[in-house]
């Protein structure tokens, strides 16, 4: 087979690199990849929200299957492009990419089916919003309806905080996404992400992970878009990944299906479980990103079989084959991210490093120069190991990253903590000192 990946993010380094194990796999173009992923397979240097350009290096590429990473070229309709071209896509339509892409448009299928989710409101008003916001009171969650690079959701301590949010996102500072605004409860709980694959009507868990959104250890300082991931997370025990799947994703595809848009491709689950029972927080219609990295070291070459399964609308034949083990990432950073960053600073220590199916360094933000390979993002490494314990992959995971020679970078040293300690004795886990 031939296939195309959309994307250049860790996420698709751990794809490419899980899709590359397979024998089926005979070629693999990643646009536009990054300077890992060009040492597995081809890049092509191209606007992969750009339809028209995608569809023609499809086409000179006799390409059997698309994989699209990002939630960008989805929204913008690119799986649409390729379909209607004949090309089979791991990936939903921009139709059902609205579940990700429409916070309100996620609310009213979520109330249509019936799925439990916090309770909300929308507004293009200030007035009307801030009134419910004061009859709410807080904590309560604000939020820009549109795709707002992972910054247009404030939990408000406050009503005052609240309503000055409100004036902010209507008042233009996320642009269009935030010309309306939903406002919701405030959910407590553990909050971890349960991934399906889909292929319109069947779904088909392919695993649990949790992530860490703030810079800092012990959970401080502003949100990123994800400093470390472990799968599987304990809190999403097999009772709550079973409510899940019955409560939260089979109505939610059902409802897709019952307005023909069925959806297809991922869908990732952001929950918050209190007491056994989930809550949606969010949909996500691709990978998480860093969450992919510990889904594919655990699921090594099947994860090319699972996806083109989903592709070709036979996932009921399919089933994950689990080798009942842990992965865990650690993402190395450029100082000052998510703040201002350098980027082109040299890394050194890579070459050396063995990747195979249990300990990987997946690539993000880096590119080749002529000294070598360089930093050209915020997240730059993803360190990812498997292992029999959570332990045990965090151990291998913190010695990849050791053996990393940047001086330019930084990373959180307490990945995992959550889980772990609930392993520890009494069970309750405490977010470390920094
Ligand atoms: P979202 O982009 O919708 O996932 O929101 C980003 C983060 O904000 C989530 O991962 C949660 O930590 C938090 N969040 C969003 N909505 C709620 C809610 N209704 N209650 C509590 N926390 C929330
Ligand atoms: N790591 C969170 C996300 O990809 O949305």
């Amino acid at each position: 087979m031939n296939i195309l990946i959309l994307g250049g993010g860790g996420r698709e380094h751990a794809l490419a690199w899980a899709v590359m194990q397979n024998p089926k796999c005979d070629r693999l173009i990643v646009a536009p990849g990054n300077a890992g992923i060009a040492a597995i397979a081809e890049c092509a240097s191209l606007d992969i929200e750009n339809g028209a350009q995608m569809v023609e290096c499809a086409e000179t590429n006799s390409i059997d299957l698309v994989i699209v990473g990002p939630e960008a070229p989805l929204a913008s309709g690119v799986a649409d492009d390729f379909r209607a071209a004949g090309f089979k896509v791991f990936g939903p339509s921009r139709e059902a990419a609205r579940l990700e892409a429409s916070k309100r448009f996620t609310k009213e299928v979520c109330d249509a089916a019936g799925v439990p989710t916090a309770a909300w409101a929308r507004f293009t008003q200030a007035a009307p919003a801030k009134a419910y916001i004061r009859e709410r009171g807080a904590p309560i969650v604000v939020k820009a309806d549109g795709l707002a690079a992972g910054k247009g959701v404030i939990v408000a301590l406050s009503t005052a905080e609240a309503e000055a949010v409100v004036d902010d996102m209507l008042g233009g500072a996320f642009g269009a996404a935030g010309a309306e605004v939903v406002i919701e409860e405030f959910m407590e709980g553990e909050e971890a992400s349960f991934f399906v694959l889909c292929d319109g009507t069947d779904a088909l868990p392919v695993g649990t992970a949790q992530d860490h959104k703030r810079v800092g250890e012990g959970d401080t300082g502003p949100n990123t878009g994800g400093m470390g991931a472990y799968s599987p997370a304990p809190v999403l025990n097999e009772s709550v990944a079973a409510r899940t799947m019955e409560e939260i994703i089979r109505p939610t595809l059902a409802e897709m299906v019952r307005r023909g848009t069925p959806c297809q491709g991922v869908l990732y689950a952001g929950l918050m479980i209190e007491n056994g029972a989930p809550r949606l927080v969010e949909y996500n219609v691709r990978f998480g990103d860093p969450e992919c990295q510990v889904l594919m070291m655990r699921l090594g070459a099947q994860a090319l079989d699972l996806m083109q399964a989903a592709a070709e609308g036979r996932l009921s034949e399919a089933q994950v084959n689990w080798a009942g083990d842990h992965a865990l990432t650690v993402v190395v950073a450029a100082k000052g991210y998510p703040g201002d960053h350098e980027r082109g600073s040299p890394i050194a220590g890579l070459d050396g490093l063995v990747g195979d199916s249990r300990q990987m360094v997946f690539h993000a933000g880096t590119s080749r120069t002529e000294h070598g390979i360089v930093s050209a993002g915020g997240r730059v490494l993803n360190a990812t190991a498997r292992g029999a314990s959570l332990q045990e992959a965090r151990d291998a995971a913190y010695a990849l990253v050791d053996r990393i020679d940047w001086p330019g970078g930084m990373y959180r040293r307490d990945i995992g903590w959550r889980a772990l300690g609930r392993e520890a004795p009494g069970g309750v886990a405490q977010a470390p000192r920094p």
